[in-house]
């Protein structure tokens, strides 16, 4: 049985504390928040579990084998480095922490005690990029050619970290789960509009072989999207996750080129066959990530979305801030 503690009941912790209780291996032990309007929820929702207001009630309990990191951003590290020092293994929220150094120094000290890092890349867990990363490992779509998000909505504002770094985490994390290559340079655009962090930003992700992404991510949308095109050379796949039912649809769309010619001469064919919107398990994802933080535990077994996974996002997110920095030139990484 592995004995929780669970740092941070806001907005996203109760989804943590609900997954991690109704597991077999787990047991949510003691629940720390600064505020006390969030305790009183924790002792409506689950009396029997402990509540603290002093995270060191969870990092230096000898009884606690694994803590969980709900909180802002910039508190990450800290609270991250102190329970890891303090032999307990790690589940932190995304983006894993503020800077490259500390996402280097985390790794090190969970390497060197042997300690599990997971970083909560939540959407790999969902059935949907299951199902996507069945489809591109069995080349059903062919070589990819493009990765489009929109991941816009109004709010919720952060107050520690722009909107790139509170939603392209999905993105980058995503991508870094389903496509091979890796990318080579960044290019982001932003404006800051409200207080003074971006919170509408437009980046480009470049990949040295003909890939290209590119997400939209916004706080000021009238309206919430989550959607995602992946184009490759035989299909070419939308992914809305607001969708409840048809979450994927598979076009057997596609062009071909008949006559390369000259230039003057390219004929293009267009291929528009059918559109089939496959079955993708609708179990939540967190279900998934929680059940498997805790095997990965038992069975000492290193997760996909370990340290080195949060840390290649934190790379990716720091390049980002670079290249707004020079007015969206891009940024190699
Ligand atoms: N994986 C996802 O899909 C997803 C979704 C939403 C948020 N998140 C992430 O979850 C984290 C928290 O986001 P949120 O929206 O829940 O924020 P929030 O502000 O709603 O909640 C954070 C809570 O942490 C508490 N807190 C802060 N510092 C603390 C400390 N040192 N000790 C104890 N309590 C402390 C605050 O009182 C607050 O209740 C962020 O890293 C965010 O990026 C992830």
């Amino acid at each position: 049985m592995i004995n929780i503690g669970v740092i941070g009941y806001g907005y996203w912790g109760p989804n943590i504390v609900r997954n991690f209780s109704g597991l077999e291996g787990a047991v949510v032990q003691s629940v720390c928040d600064m505020n006390s309007q969030s305790l009183n929820r924790v002792h409506k929702a689950y009396p029997h579990i402990h509540t603290t207001h002093d995270c060191g009630d969870i990092l230096n309990n000898p009884g606690i084998d694994a803590v969980a990191v709900i909180t802002p951003v910039s508190t990450h590290y800290e609270l991250a480095k102190r329970a890891l020092l303090n032999g307990k293994h790690v589940f932190v929220e995304k983006p894993f922490t503020e800077t490259i150094a500390q996402a280097e120094e985390l790794v090190e000290i969970a390497e060197r005690k042997k300690l599990t890092i997971m970083v909560d890349h939540t959407f790999i867990f969902t059935g949907a990029v299951r199902k996507i990363k069945r489809l591109i490992e069995e080349k059903a779509l062919g070589n990819l050619y493009y990765y489009d998000s929109t991941r816009v909505n109004l709010g919720l504002f952060q107050s520690d970290v722009n909107v790139i770094w509170d939603l392209a985490p999905h993105d980058f994390a995503l991508m870094d789960f389903l496509v091979d290559e890796k990318p080579a340079a960044v290019a982001a655009c932003g404006k800051a509009h409200v207080n003074g962090l971006e919170d509408t930003a437009y980046i480009t992700v470049h990949f040295n072989n003909n890939m290209i992404a590119h997400f939209n991510v916004n706080w000021l949308s009238p309206v919430k999207v989550r959607t995602t095109f992946i184009g490759g050379e035989k299909k070419m796949l939308v992914w809305n996750d607001l969708e409840n039912d048809e979450k994927i649809k598979i076009y057997d769309k596609g062009v071909e080129v008949t006559n390369r010619e000259s230039v003057y001469n390219l004929r293009v064919g267009y291929r528009s066959g059918d559109m089939h919107a496959p079955k993708v398990d609708p179990i939540e994802a967190l279900k998934h990530e929680t059940e498997y933080f805790i095997k990965c535990i038992t069975k000492g077994e290193r997760p996909e979305n370990d340290g080195h996974a949060g840390l290649r996002v934190v790379k990716l997110l720091d390049a980002c801030n670079q290249s707004m920095k020079q007015n969206g030139q891009m940024v190699n990484v």
